[in-house]
């Protein structure tokens, strides 16, 4: 609690924002506390406050400074063809930045399926060859959190783990956090005793939907994913997808958008 806040670079590539947008609605730890006692949040081409030149500088000294101490984190993916001219940012590709920060990066943190895995830019036919930041950065310590968006206190939770412990947590074989990616959306899910029964939806209109039964049948990816929606769920534990009625769609799983269809086996 009284030491120094851990330095953290937030870049931003291919993406939608919403990794963003599910960090800042965590509770518990709450955001404030992240930000005033973990982090020290010094560049962030979304939530800083200064912009363009102003920014960069920041970022450069930052990165002499606390050369090997500060955290990368990265939103959004690596458009690699025609040397990264997909996505400019301050004047340069992303891949030149990600490259140029990485360098004395103390460890990396890819957040959502888009830094992970890929997500649905580097899906088939990945016209800009938008790859995921462990395909360029090979020398550094990585851990991935996946999911479309990841649940805000996932995200928490690694920022809190690396900054009490100093380390980054135990990883799975695809480089997530074991302690929120060890159980498949299925092990945990409250529709479970309907699918052991045999009790399917079978159209999003029938008395099977009104009466909350499994939505396999509906294309539901929860027996082959590995998050924490169903133990921890959204929004400060209101709710997940299949709690609101919808299949789920495998999103912290590489490649889901290629695993389809979404709807329907
Ligand atoms: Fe958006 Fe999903 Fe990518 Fe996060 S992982 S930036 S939510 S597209
Ligand atoms: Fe498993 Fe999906 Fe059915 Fe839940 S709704 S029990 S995750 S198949
Ligand atoms: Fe994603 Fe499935 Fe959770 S679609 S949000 S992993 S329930």
């Amino acid at each position: 609690e009284t030491g120094p806040r851990t330095p953290v670079l937030w870049l931003h590539g291919l993406e939608c924002t919403c990794c963003s947008e599910s960090f800042i609605r965590s509770s518990h730890p709450t955001i404030e506390d992240i930000l005033f006692n973990m982090i020290s949040l010094d560049y962030d081409d979304i939530l800083s406050a200064a912009a363009g030149t102003q920014l960069e500088e920041v970022r450069r000294r930052i990165m002499k400074e606390y050369k090997g101490k500060y955290i990368l984190a990265i939103e959004g993916n690596i458009p690699t063809k025609d040397d990264g001219v997909y996505c400019l940012v301050g004047g340069d590709s992303f891949l030149n930045t990600v490259k140029e920060t990485a360098a004395d990066a103390a460890a990396i943190i890819a957040w959502g399926n888009c830094a992970s895995f890929g997500c649905v830019q580097n899906a088939h036919p990945n016209p800009t060859g938008a790859a995921p930041v462990s395909d360029i950065i090979k020398n550094k310590p990585i851990v991935k959190v996946p999911g479309c968006p990841p649940i805000a206190e996932v995200m928490t939770g690694v920022i809190a783990h690396f900054h009490t412990f100093g380390t980054l947590p135990e990883l799975d074989r695809l480089g997530r956090p074991k302690a929120f990616y060890n159980t498949r959306i299925h092990d945990k899910c409250y529709r479970r005793a309907f699918f052991d029964a045999g009790m399917f939806v079978e159209s999003f209109d029938d008395e099977a939907t009104k009466k909350g039964w499994c939505l396999y049948k509906m294309g539901c990816k929860g027996p082959t994913t590995y998050n924490s929606c169903s133990k921890i769920q959204w929004n400060g534990g209101t709710s997940f997808p299949i709690g609101s009625g919808h299949p789920c769609i495998g999103c912290s799983e590489p490649g889901f958008w290629d695993n389809g269809p979404f709807y329907g086996r």
